[in-house]
């Protein structure tokens, strides 16, 4: 069986790559649900309804543990399908998100004890990443701010263009005004991993970025150490397929930009009912 990534789109490549790096033995199965995409700006039903409908593919497609590498159906979608849903469709199945694994890896980093999360419009709204460091770390501080123009820049192939360094400005200042001792920041989208060039160039020097693919890949490893019920039914031959809800040919191109380590996916389309 197989570990499936979902994202909403092209963005969790970057997850998926950074397991590739620390897991390459597994077998992969990526969909993304690029036809509906951005989840980022949609309700709560909604996202809960089309991930659900992911992950249930995911499981049909032989996989035995579906990682949601997107934020936002990590937010809004994962607790629902965890609690309610699994245990009706597959009960020896696991699905898993980023969120929790991002907040663990966080003493780590934090000095002062406040942390930024730069993250999509829903993510913040769900207040995902407020709660999860509150029950873990209730003594950090967190500064959360929207940065709604970054995924269209990136989606567009605008993410080195001008234009970029003009909205990556305002979000960082629209993050420090809301408090200048954030010594740590997560990017919680899947797609920020590719504006971070730029985001480094203009946040302080003393603030640290964390990627999400480098912190969810190692916590992956140590989950599939943890669970050898899940670990031992899980092939191991290197085999990577990708799925898109909207035209393959496009994928195929764009994917390349997010994955950017020499993989060329050939992707195939599956229709959703
Ligand atoms: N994958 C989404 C996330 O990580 C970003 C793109 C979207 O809005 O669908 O939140």
């Amino acid at each position: 069986m197989k570990i499936g990534v979902f994202d909403s789109g092209f963005g969790g490549l970057t997850v998926l790559k950074e397991f590739l790096r620390y897991l390459p033995e597994y077998d992969y199965v990526y969909l993304g649900d690029n036809a509906r995409t951005p989840y980022g700006t949609r309700s709560f039903e909604t996202v809960y309804r089309y991930t659900l409908q992911c992950v249930k593919k995911l499981f049909e497609l032989d996989c035995q543990l579906v990682i949601l590498a997107c934020n936002t159906a990590s937010a809004k979608a994962l607790r629902s399908i965890q609690q309610n849903d699994l245990e009706k469709i597959a009960p020896h199945r696991r699905v898993l998100g980023v969120i929790r694994p991002s907040v663990e890896a966080l003493n780590k980093y934090t000095n002062s004890g406040n942390i930024g999360i730069f993250a999509t419009p829903g993510t913040v709204a769900s207040d995902s990443y407020v709660l999860e460091i509150a029950k873990l770390y209730p003594e950090i501080n967190v500064f959360q701010q929207a940065c709604p123009m970054w995924v269209p820049l990136v989606e567009n192939n605008e993410h080195c263009g001008e234009g970029a360094d003009y909205f990556v400005k305002l979000y960082i200042n629209q993050l420090l005004m809301q408090n200048n001792e954030i010594d740590t920041l997560i990017l919680g989208c899947t797609h920020y991993p590719l504006l971070i060039n730029k985001i480094k160039k203009y946040l302080p020097k003393n603030i640290k970025v964390l990627s999400q693919g480098e912190i969810v890949a190692p916590s992956l490893k140590d989950y599939l150490k943890r669970h050898p019920e899940i670990e031992t039914k899980l092939s191991k031959k290197s085999q990577r397929k990708f799925f898109t809800t909207d035209i393959p040919e496009l994928f195929n191109e764009k994917a390349q930009i997010f994955l950017n380590n020499g993989i060329i996916p050939i992707a195939k389309q599956l229709k959703l009912d």
